[in-house]
């Protein structure tokens, strides 16, 4: 499954890791009480290795085909993520970062090289297992946030649980307890177009660490709050980071918001700089 390419300056324009599809399917499923299709996979079937390496990146290519133009939004990127860190990833509009970020993600399948997600080699895996593995390990949040619109706020949240076949008794707590983390407890039953910018943003953060994964991957979490709001769903994000002991990779342009990770890593022509 391909993710689409993310239009600069398309308010809303994109797209989840999970297909958005998906989510409607299993969601509809889900709302109207016929029962969650399961996936195919058991869970817990995918062993997530404990391992200190989250994050290792050897040459990770990224080539779209526009026609017979080869396109090349990611040009041989290596990096590493230790576990705990939290790191900024900038650079201009167009560097590559949201597809970096994709690959990381495993929504986006590299051209070339080698990617190890908490101790996974991606390229060895099949869709059930990647998809596992996204469920299982990684956690997304998006500028535009994101959410499911006909859902609530403890609806959204709750998503990647269900997605995993969580039994509903242990969704519950664990959704009320992510809620009361993110400040929103007393929004649960509200649906998304009803919250602020900012609330929006900590439901999508309630989303993505809902399911303790291993890596959080941001797209520019703060490009479309004020400056203020933004400052405060950084902290968030930082909070839940040291709480939960994640891995936090962030695309920002923000230069406050890099400098308060632990380090910055800079994208030029879709390739890094020297760090
Ligand atoms: N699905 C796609 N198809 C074609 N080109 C794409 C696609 N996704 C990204 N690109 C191109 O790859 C380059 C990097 O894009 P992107 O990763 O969105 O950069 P950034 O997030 O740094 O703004 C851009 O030139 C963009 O137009
Ligand atoms: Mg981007």
């Amino acid at each position: 499954m391909a993710a689409q390419a993310p239009q600069e300056g398309s308010k809303g324009g994109e797209t989840s890791p999970d297909a958005v599809d998906a989510y409607d399917v299993e969601l509809c499923a889900w709302r109207s009480n016929v029962g969650v299709p399961r996936a195919r996979f058991k869970p817990g079937q995918m062993s997530v290795e404990s391992t200190a390496l989250i994050v290792d990146a050897e040459s990770i290519r990224k080539t779209y085909r526009n026609g017979s133009t080869e396109i090349v939004a990611v040009e041989a990127a290596s990096l590493c993520l230790k576990a705990g860190e939290f790191v900024a990833l900038t650079g201009p509009s167009g560097c590559g970062k949201s597809t970096l970020l994709n690959m990381l993600a495993c929504v986006e399948v590299p051209t070339a090289g080698v990617l190890r997600i908490a101790g996974r080699a991606t390229g060895s895996l099949g869709d059930d297992e990647l998809t596992s593995l996204r469920r299982t390990a990684i956690g997304y949040v998006f500028q535009f946030f994101n959410l499911m619109p006909m859902l609530t706020v403890r609806e959204n949240v709750a998503l990647p649980l269900l997605l995993s076949g969580w039994a509903r008794r242990r969704i519950r707590p664990a959704v009320a307890a992510a809620l009361q983390a993110v400040g929103l407890r007393d929004q649960a039953e509200q649906r998304p177009a009803t919250l602020s910018g900012g609330q929006q943003q900590r439901a999508a953060i309630a989303r993505a660490i809902i399911h303790s994964p291993k890596l959080v991957l941001a797209d520019e979490p703060t490009g479309n709050l004020d400056t203020r709001t933004g400052t405060d769903v950084l902290t968030l994000l930082r909070r839940m980071q040291r709480d939960r002991d994640l891995t936090v990779l962030m695309a920002t342009h923000n230069a406050d918001a890099a400098h308060a990770a632990d380090r910055i890593i800079r994208m030029r022509d879709g390739k890094i700089e020297a760090h």
